[in-house]
């Protein structure tokens, strides 16, 4: 039978059940997984607790790339622990100063065909080479490392059919900017977006990344383009092209639903604060004077987004109250464009070259300044993410943030270069890239593994295991927030937060800081309570903190109008029971510090609907559980580690488990 690219690729990874049917549960074998810095501690410590020595997929890749700024001890421990861990366990190190996590992975790791599951957000920037990435919480990584099959509920998959072409100073950007316009931030839940049709063929690999790596904004599963003539052209300039295997949907293959876009009708969009899908055209934008200017980052760093940056800021300086930086995505892409002469007009122009790192994308320095306008390439602009809740993030292509930080205000390429905006056509991916593996770590062998002891700085605390939910719960809401609550807005993200989060008891302290600081303390005093959310509770960022704070504050249920899918994953594997209001008005009856109760409370989980009484009011509503059955086990084992060393020992693989 005929079939789409998505299912081709799941289809040969799936381990049960025998059918896939959207919507419903699947369990895939993974082969290969990412984790990142600012969140991998929590992984290899699970991975530790679980008790095997080494990792048991085809490649696991630990990256150092977002904290490179050592502000004092934190950071530095965590990354001497990371490296000691990857020495331990088997899994390839990227060392700081190689590039940014998904950039690296594509180019140095990633192959058509293949199934990944990383602990970022923005994993399906690997969907650019049609492979099936997938971002997941930590603890998810910790267990795909185990080799055990990862469950994940089986998605629609969209076909998108892109028809005409890019026209000179716009830029993918365009694309997933208007997919963001169109569909919103929670329009992709359940969804696999796939981008075919003779649009597409027109896109390199790198104009394709921006689009599947902002997927994620769209809230959908992953994004994947057909492995093509495009992705061989990649591969062959990686020196990789033995790993390139032609991967195209089947002709005559159905989808769940279609959208089109014409590429040639694409003007240049801007998205405004303080969400990804707030969009409109640079044209119509209302015109604010702009304080910082971003260009790069994993979504927009590549050779050519560079390359055309430099090429609209060529013979032009950085407006004087302008602050305008760059990171490029990868080592190799510096070098490119070092050679090609593209950073010496980036330099001559007052642009400001930043480490090989994330950096400020995750606040990691280059905050804006108060009330700032900040014009970014990156994906994301929620209130708070650019580390100051009073800045304004706009987010747009390369050729607007260079155009941009010429004139000081929101500007296309095109009203800078006039006609010769056409010359930003010309620029294409290099033929051959300056490939330079020195700063990836292999992995040891069995025998000098077993040597490497694991460094455990101050910075290095336990991981907190939660306990499995009792029957009968009674506490009060310690916090009732409004919709769209980021893991942002839960978890800060800044030099300083992110240097925390090896440490949960002090990073806890710091739980909802930006959103209200009052709230960590709250709950700790209160010992046991609940969260009350709007809708698309817990979007963005996969970061698994934005459970494990709460968790060990002693939040025991989220109830929200609804919940982005890798935060529900997160609370699910970190023992907070996630639920759904049956009725969304019954969020306006209940109030912050409202008593909550609910009885026979694992009894009722397994109906997956539960009645809660608010005594406060003395009302009753209800709250589902939209749980798969192996989710349900889990929450109702204490989470993802008791479960998972639960099933290890039945499996006979390890002896232990948690007590
Ligand atoms: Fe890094 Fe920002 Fe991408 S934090 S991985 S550059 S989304």
């Amino acid at each position: 039978m005929a079939q789409n690219l998505t299912r081709k690729i799941l289809s040969a990874h799936l381990a049960k059940p025998s059918e896939m049917k959207a919507g419903e549960e699947i369990f895939l074998k993974v082969d290969q997984t990412l984790t990142h810095d600012i969140n991998a501690v929590m992984t290899y410590l699970a991975f530790e607790a679980i008790g095997l020595d080494r990792t048991r997929v085809e490649t696991s890749v630990s990256y150092l790339d977002h904290n490179l700024l050592y502000l004092d001890h934190k950071t530095p421990d965590d990354h001497i622990y990371l490296q000691s861990a990857a020495k331990k366990f088997g899994v390839y190190v990227s060392r700081p100063g190689n590039g940014i996590c998904h950039a690296v992975q594509v180019a140095r790791f990633g192959a058509p065909g293949k199934l990944s599951m990383g602990g970022d957000s923005h994993t399906p920037h690997g969907g650019s080479i049609g492979m099936l990435c997938i971002g997941v919480g930590g603890m998810d990584v910790a267990t795909a490392m185990t080799g055990v099959p990862m469950r994940l509920k089986m998605p629609q998959v969209i076909r998108v059919n892109l028809t005409g072409k890019l026209k000179p100073g716009c830029n993918a950007k365009e694309v997933i900017l208007e997919m963001l316009r169109r569909n919103t931030v929670k329009g992709g839940l359940g969804k696999v977006y796939e981008y075919v049709g003779p649009g597409a063929s027109t896109l390199e690999v790198s104009d394709r990344v921006t689009i599947t790596n902002m997927g994620a904004e769209l809230g959908a599963t992953t994004s994947i383009f057909p492995a093509d003539e495009m992705v061989r052209k990649f591969m062959t300039a990686e020196g990789r092209e033995e790993e390139f295997v032609e991967l195209c949907p089947d002709e005559g293959c159905s989808y769940d639903g279609e959208i089109e876009i014409n590429l040639s009708e694409l003007e240049p969009l801007i998205a405004c604060p303080h969400q990804p899908d707030n969009v409109t055209t640079v044209w119509e934008v209302e015109k604010k004077k702009v304080q910082q200017v971003l260009i790069g980052g994993c979504t927009n760093g590549s050779y050519k987004d560079i390359a055309k940056a430099a090429l609209v800021l060529k013979g032009h300086h950085v407006q004087e109250d302008v602050s305008c930086t760059c990171t490029i995505s990868s080592k190799q892409i510096y070098k490119q464009l070092l050679k090609d002469g593209y950073l010496e007009m980036l330099i001559d122009a007052g642009v400001r070259l930043l480490e090989l790192a994330c950096g400020p994308c995750c606040a990691i320095g280059q905050s804006p300044a108060t009330d700032g306008v900040a014009v970014r390439t990156t994906n994301r602009n929620f209130k708070g993410r650019a580390g100051n809740p009073t800045a304004k993030v706009y987010l747009v292509s390369p050729e607007t943030a260079a155009a941009t930080a010429i004139t000081g205000t929101f500007t296309t390429a095109e009203e800078i270069m006039g006609a010769d905006v056409a010359i930003l056509d010309e620029i294409k991916e290099p033929e051959h890239y300056p490939v330079d593996d020195s700063m990836i770590i292999k992995p040891l062998t069995n025998e000098e593994a077993a040597k490497v002891e694991i460094v455990r700085g101050p910075n290095i605390a336990p991981l907190p295991v939660p306990d499995a939910p009792e029957q009968y719960l009674n506490c009060k809401v310690s916090l009732k927030t409004v919709d769209n609550i980021t893991t942002d807005d839960i978890t800060p993200a800044s030099a300083e937060f992110s240097s925390m989060r090896s440490n949960i008891p002090l990073m806890s302290q710091y739980c909802y800081h930006r959103y209200d600081p009052t709230f960590a303390a709250r709950a700790k005093e209160l010992g046991r309570s609940i969260i009350i959310g709007g809708e698309n509770y817990g979007q963005g960022s996969s970061r698994e903190h934005a459970a494990i704070n709460p968790m060990y504050l002693g939040v025991k249920a989220v109830i929200a109008k609804s919940m982005a899918r890798i935060h529900k994953g997160n609370l699910v594997n970190h023992g907070i029971i996630p639920m759904i209001f049956e009725d969304p008005s019954d969020y306006d009856r209940i109030d912050q510090m409202d008593e909550l109760e609910i009885e026979n409370l694992r009894d009722q989980m397994m109906t997956r609907e539960v009645t809660v009484n608010d005594r406060t009011k003395g009302i009753s509503f209800k709250a589902k559980l939209e749980l798969s059955d192996s989710e349900l086990e889990v929450i109702l084992c204490g989470g993802q580690l008791r479960y998972l060393k639960e099933e290890l020992k039945n499996m006979g693989v390890i002896q232990e488990t948690i007590e």
